[in-house]
């Protein structure tokens, strides 16, 4: 059985002149231990469909379809269920640490205060086993820096509390949304190592949203390609990566900056992503597509290929794999 099971998911924003459909009928599954990567462009839904999941949505945003964690419903049933099971199973780092870290609390009473309310634990033991958590993290001098606040860390070192915070509770699922965006290049490679090691131990599944294929191809076993808040493409990383099935994911990939490569010759796919206040009616990435035709003005079901793949779109994948219309 799949640890998560998301089914038909959507992700809907009022606005004061409509609306915003920021998710379309996703469907995906994580196993136990598994990572799964998702890309996409700026816009594309990653975020909110983690969100979602995490019931973390904005006010004016609402979630329908299926979400089951662990067997157990997360998103239709009564709020006292459904707060207890993400707060045991599955847990969220994100870009900025300071989004999960209370600036005026020392980190051992913030720490301490998750362990009391969700484990039981008494002050005493919620610190110590708070001090063990920034050991695993690799934060030197645990028992010391445990009584410092936030701003005292230097960047590195607050990615890995929020870290330990978010692992307090040994949740089966780490959802982590561009956890290394705002480091520096050495940093940013400390701590996808320190979360692989991490996920190893704790025996995690981690759902890892990122722009950085590389990050994907190094960490992730299974990758879903997103466009317009729906999933295009998703798959082993090493087929998806080999012989891309979606216009769009040959676009990501020839965007790669390369090493020996000028600025002037780095490929960006031509044209913008969809407004998705007007998403426009069949294949959303019509417009940018080199490989569009007629049929494309209906809308490309997901659909499996071959084992493990699926993809969403019209063209016929010898003409995607002779790659004769291929991005710039
Ligand atoms: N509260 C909100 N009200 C209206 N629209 C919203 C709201 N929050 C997000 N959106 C819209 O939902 C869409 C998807 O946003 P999302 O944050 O998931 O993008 P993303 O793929 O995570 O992008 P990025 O890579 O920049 O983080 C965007 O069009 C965004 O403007
Ligand atoms: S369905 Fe059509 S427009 Fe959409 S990606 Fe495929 S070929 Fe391009
Ligand atoms: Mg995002």
């Amino acid at each position: 059985m799949p640890l998560l099971r998301i089914e038909d998911l959507s992700v809907r924003f009022r606005t004061h002149d409509g609306a915003v459909q920021a998710v379309n009928n996703v469907t995906l599954s994580v196993d136990p231990g598994e990572t799964l990567g998702i890309v996409g462009e700026s816009g594309s839904g990653k975020s909110q469909l983690a969100f979602a999941v995490m019931g973390l949505l904005a006010r004016n945003g609402e979630a329908s379809g299926r979400v089951r964690l662990d067997g157990q419903d997360i998103l239709n049933a009564p709020p006292k269920v459904i707060n207890r099971v993400r707060a045991e199973k599955v847990a969220m780092i994100f870009q900025d640490p300071m989004t999960s870290l209370n600036p005026y609390m020392r980190v051992s009473d913030q720490m301490a205060e998750v362990l009391v309310l969700h484990k039981g634990l008494s002050k005493r033991d919620a610190v110590a086993e708070s001090v063990r958590m920034l050991d695993a993290v690799r934060i030197p001098d645990a028992r010391g820096r445990v009584r410092l606040y936030p701003h005292e860390f230097s960047g590195g070192m607050r990615q890995r509390v929020m870290i330990a915070m978010a692992l307090l509770c040994r949740p089966k699922l780490l959802i982590a949304d561009e956890p290394t965006t705002a480091l520096d290049v050495t940093v940013q490679a400390q701590i996808m190592t320190l979360l692989a090691d991490l996920q190893r131990d704790f025996g995690m599944a981690m759902i890892l949203i990122t722009h950085d294929l590389g990050v994907v191809a190094g960490a992730c076993e299974r990758v879903a390609v997103m466009y317009g808040g729906r999933i295009r493409e998703l798959g082993p990383v090493g087929p998806v990566f080999a012989d891309p099935a979606h216009p769009y994911t040959q676009g990501l990939l020839s965007a790669i900056p390369r090493i020996d490569a000028r600025d002037d010759e780095l490929a960006v796919i031509p044209g913008q992503p969809p407004d998705m206040s007007r998403p426009p009616p069949g294949c959303a990435f019509q417009p940018r597509c080199a490989y569009r035709r007629d049929a494309c003005d209906d809308r490309p079901p997901l659909a499996p290929f071959a084992p493990d793949r699926w993809r969403a779109c019209f063209a016929p994948l010898d003409e995607l794999r002779a790659g004769t219309k291929a991005f710039p």
